[in-house]
């Protein structure tokens, strides 16, 4: 037997160093590698040879057979009784498949999963819940504010992965949701809690006993304060779907989307509201972000988004203020808006325009809590910016839609009718587009413009052309 061994992973990629070091050789990320201690070959029955052991099969006895014959009739979805997620899902939760759900703390991962299995144990399906965070005692109290007591979904607080496993062959649930797969942990393994072996094997484990029993499991993950799963990418790889679950805090909107789907799109959006009572699906979203709005203002904007599939209609709002600081360095702000396509727009705002923005500092965000990164969005952030500039409003039934190049030029962005449509359903009459831009749904008049200078003498936001 050989002796145990203390080597470093990282938790980005799952690269392993002999040495600590400050920097990952595999990813180059900082600060990612933590110290794991991996038991020899044969040091019990999950020792080190595991992270390496073949991957799990995708059926008991699988044989070959003609393409055909396969029968798929068994990885139909299953509705999980909660709409939006079924959207982001294709229908449903899979038998025998993986979900990883990833997002924030307190984003609202366990509110949700706690709803659709109450949904789901509704239905006539066994549920397990296995809290390996909060107490028993604790997802009691938040199943009764959800109405969640249900006598087919079954409880269990713990967090050594034998014990689970033995509740799933126990239980026999048709679906399982584990929350969360970081503080699981196999007590056979040398590793800590919590390292990257432990948190790649269990989920190996809970893969293969998916399989195995036709099982749908659900695992929540934490997310990296930039955003990515914590855990290596192999994590990813193993499961069958990643959905990603994002809000602001101190807003109520939450969008969940899938960014890996073996059995579907990746393009669905859901959106929900946290409420006092859980999370409330918004099936109709266009006008969500709008409510509020008053029009007339200087530096405000609509633009039809697609959020994958779905039309969203956003207000931008920019605002350009001389600068307070004595040294050049104005302050430039975006919220929910990509602050290095800010950077550029006032670029091109400053050259094509002469508008004088290096004594000024622009703030620009998306009014609500979301966030609008896409390049369709260009045009009426530009818009948003020379309105507050030279201090005069939008017209308010305008939207803006379209991506603009260095040169200026304004550029067509998919879908382009589709996001017309929704605008034109909500009440907008007129959209600033680029001059290739097909033939607008009805209800909507479009202004070809070819560059952004067009587009702002089209809208009357230059003085002197416009007087
Ligand atoms: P939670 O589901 O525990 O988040 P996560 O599992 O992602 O960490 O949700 C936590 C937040 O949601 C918490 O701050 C309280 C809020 N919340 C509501 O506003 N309404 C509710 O009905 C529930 C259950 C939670
Ligand atoms: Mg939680």
């Amino acid at each position: 037997m050989g002796r145990v061994r203390t080597t470093y992973r990282c938790f980005e990629c799952g690269a392993e160093a002999a040495k600590w070091a400050g920097r990952c050789p595999g990813c180059g990320n900082w600060n990612t590698l933590h110290e794991e201690i991996e038991a020899p070959p044969g040091a019990g029955d999950h020792g080190a040879p595991r992270a390496r052991a073949r991957p799990p099969r995708l059926t008991p006895a699988a044989s070959a057979m003609p393409i055909g014959e396969v029968d798929v009739a068994a990885w139909m979805p299953r509705p999980t009784g909660v709409p939006e997620l079924d959207r982001v899902l294709g229908g449903g939760l899979v038998p025998g498949s993986v979900t990883l759900i990833g997002g924030e703390p307190g984003i609202g991962k366990s509110t949700l999963l706690l709803q659709a299995l109450a949904a789901m144990a509704a239905s006539a399906q066994r549920c397990l819940l296995v809290s390996a965070e909060e107490s028993a005692q604790q997802v009691r109290i938040r199943a009764e504010r959800l109405d969640a007591l249900h006598p087919r979904l079954w409880l269990l607080a713990e967090t050594e992965l034998p014990a689970i496993l033995t509740a799933l062959h126990e239980v026999g649930p048709a679906v399982a949701v584990v929350d969360s797969i970081q503080t699981v942990f196999d007590p056979e393994l040398a590793s800590a809690p919590g390292t990257v072996t432990q948190v790649r094997e269990c989920t190996h484990r809970l893969v293969r006993v998916a399989k195995e029993r036709d099982l749908a499991v659900v695992v929540v993950g934490h997310v990296t304060k930039d955003g990515g799963l914590a855990g290596p990418r192999v994590l990813e790889h193993v499961v069958d779907t990643v959905l990603s679950f994002e809000g602001e805090r101190h807003h109520a909107l939450r969008l969940l989307r899938a960014t890996k789907h073996r059995f579907g799109s990746t393009n669905e959006l859901g959106l929900f509201e946290m409420t006092g009572r859980g999370l409330q699906g918004v099936p109709d979203a266009g006008a969500l972000f709008l409510a509020d709005r008053r029009p007339g203002i200087p530096g405000s904007v609509v633009v039809p988004t697609l959020e994958g599939q779905r039309p969203l209609l956003v207000e931008l709002q920019a605002l350009v203020a001389t600068t307070s600081s004595t040294i050049p360095n104005p302050r430039r702000s975006a919220q929910g808006v990509d602050g290095g396509r800010l950077a550029l727009l006032l670029a091109v705002l400053e050259r094509e325009l002469h508008l004088k923005l290096a004594n000024t500092d622009v703030y620009a965000l998306a009014v609500g809590g979301v966030r609008v990164v896409e390049p369709g969005a260009d045009l009426g952030l530009a818009l948003a910016v020379a309105s507050s500039a030279y201090n005069r409003p939008l017209p308010d039934q305008l939207v803006a839609c379209g991506e603009i190049g260095l040169g200026g030029e304004l550029r067509l962005v998919g879908q382009t009718p589709r996001r017309l449509a929704e605008a034109a359903r909500l009440g907008f009459t007129t959209a600033v587009v680029p001059a290739s831009a097909p033939d607008p749904p009805p209800g909507v008049r479009v202004l070809r413009a070819a560059t952004l200078a067009e587009a702002i003498d089209l809208v009357g936001l230059r003085p002197n052309l416009s007087q």
